[in-house]
């Protein structure tokens, strides 16, 4: 079985072959979700929220991720594993190729750093040391705050503009992959188009690369409410196995996203 790298992933892209991602914290679902096919798993920041109980992903440290991306590592045989960087451990290019550094040597094959403009010369310095990065657009939950709450970016014509021209500078500035969270759907084809390197969607419609989820929503057991964007594969399957299949096989045969899983 061979491995999947980024090169995997841009095959898949020029073969219009949509890949499936999902969030893993532990070795246990990351070996079942792995072997079921899922090409690509993130060490969340989520995880402050689905493991930790906060509101909000801000409280996770780089500690944190290290030790559950060693965790995820030990369950891997075949899948990418990304590890996200969190709140405020990429504030400076320097800061960032220390924190980046702990989280390769735990075990991640690239690290996912959430903003746009301001960030391009930390991309360009990690990739040119070695550190693939997975860039992140649209709602970027760790500025929450500064957006007023958990809402859809990229509405406005101005905004999506900005999306667009982010994700253009970011893969020119050496980002490898890009995640575009709740982004109107043509907003997020218009990027996925555009850009060379595969971009993977979540609530941002079917024309993406690839989808990621955060695998408690797949679940069905997120604590709270469910984001619009998920569906819980679990409630159809009874069996966790035959959901990560489920969400699989609905993504490669584009009936997820749905409508109702999309904003417009
Ligand atoms: O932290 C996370 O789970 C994420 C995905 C939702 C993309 O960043
Ligand atoms: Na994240």
């Amino acid at each position: 079985m061979s491995k999947i790298t980024s090169s995997t992933l841009l095959k898949y892209k020029r073969e219009g072959r949509k890949f499936t991602a999902l969030t893993a914290y532990d070795a246990s679902f990351a070996s079942a979700f792995d072997s079921e096919g899922v090409d690509v798993l993130l060490v969340g920041d989520s995880l402050g929220m689905v493991l930790q109980g906060h509101d909000d992903t801000l409280p996770v440290s780089t500690a944190d991720i290290a030790y559950h991306t060693r965790c995820v590592r030990r369950g891997i045989e075949r899948a990418l594993l990304i590890a996200d960087m969190p709140f405020m451990s990429y504030a400076t290019p320097e800061q960032a190729m220390v924190n980046a550094t702990e989280l390769m040597q735990a075990g991640a094959n690239m690290v996912k750093v959430e903003g746009g403009h301001w960030l391009l010369e930390t991309v360009t310095k990690l990739t040119e040391r070695g550190i693939p990065v997975c860039a992140h657009l649209g709602l970027t939950p760790q500025s929450v705050h500064v957006f007023g709450g958990f809402k859809v970016q990229g509405r406005d014509a101005e905004n999506a503009q900005r999306i667009i021209d982010e994700a253009k500078a970011m893969e020119a500035a050496g980002a490898q992959l890009l995640v575009v969270e709740c982004i109107p759907a043509p907003l997020a084809a218009a990027i996925t188009e555009a850009l060379t390197i595969p971009v993977i969607g979540i609530g941002a419609g079917a024309s993406t690369d690839g989808q990621i989820l955060v695998m408690h929503d797949v679940l069905g057991i997120s604590s709270g409410y469910i984001p619009r964007f998920s569906k819980n594969y679990l409630k159809q399957t009874g069996e966790i196995r035959s959901a990560v299949r489920a969400y699989i096989d609905e993504v490669a045969q584009g009936i997820f996203p749905s409508d109702e899983h999309t904003f417009n």
